[in-house]
């Protein structure tokens, strides 16, 4: 089932995503919650800091795991997402370090990196919340439009539609890198709760052709496939609803 809010704006988005998390926070012993980066998320983020801070919430015994991260950047790196997790949530909140899961690679091979993920992922098991963002293609995670999509954690090539997208938080196109390592989408809907935000015009076409299509195809937009999940809450603003 499909539950879609339409918010005025990022603002009241990021209000209404804060308080899906407040709800499990509250009510779950041992929260396991399912982070995501991109920009959409850091109004959320910001909000469950503050909200830390002000002792409501607590994530003394929550468990995250990351979707995914760039080949080729070491955690050092600002535009890494284990920086970015980092800088925008966790070094801000009381979780414990070695409950916080994000993609490595920096193993000998990729194969390596790819089973050591997939090991944390099925020692986490089920999520409680699973957050998402979208690309603008619909990709999910780093899940790139495709016929085939891995079930679990993957080395992805970025489409150039991603690279060029993703392009605005280096300093050139040529920095971006150009492979990532991903949660696959059988884990990603390993979530009692998928929640998927999305702002602005530029996501309009990614949220419309998921709500209105009546079929999954990962080739047109990968996020179609989160229909098959039994609880997706979508929440995104006017300007991305209406385009
Ligand atoms: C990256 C991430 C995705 C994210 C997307 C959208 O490609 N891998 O997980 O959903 O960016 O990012 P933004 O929220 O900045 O639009």
């Amino acid at each position: 089932m499909v539950k879609l809010l339409v918010a005025k704006d990022y603002e009241e988005l990021s209000e209404l995503c804060t308080k899906e998390f407040v709800r499990c926070l509250q009510t779950q012993a041992t929260p396991k919650l399912g982070l995501a980066t991109g920009s959409t998320p850091i109004g959320t983020y910001e909000r469950l800091v503050e909200l830390n801070r002000r002792g409501e919430i607590d994530f003394s015994s929550t468990t995250t795991v990351n979707l995914d991260e760039y080949m080729d950047l070491p955690p050092s790196n600002e535009q890494s997402y284990h920086y970015f997790m980092h800088h925008h949530l966790f070094d801000h909140i009381n979780i414990p370090r070695e409950n916080i899961h994000i993609p490595e690679v920096d193993r000998k091979t990729a194969d390596e990196d790819i089973k050591a993920y997939d090991k944390i992922l099925d020692k986490v098991g089920r999520r409680h919340i699973q957050l998402l963002g979208v690309g603008v293609n619909g990709h999910i995670a780093f899940n790139e439009p495709n016929r085939r999509q891995a079930l679990r954690t993957n080395i992805t090539e970025l489409t150039e539609e991603t690279i060029k997208s993703n392009s605005r938080f280096f300093d050139s196109i040529d920095e971006v890198p150009t492979k990532a390592i991903s949660m696959g989408i059988g884990d990603i809907m390993n979530s009692d709760q998928i929640i998927l935000i999305a702002n602005g015009e530029n996501k309009h076409w990614a949220i419309k052709t998921l709500l209105e299509s009546d079929f999954v195809d990962f080739q047109y937009n990968p996020a179609t496939i989160l229909k098959l999940h039994p609880n997706l809450l979508i929440i995104c603003d006017e300007a991305c609803y209406n385009g």
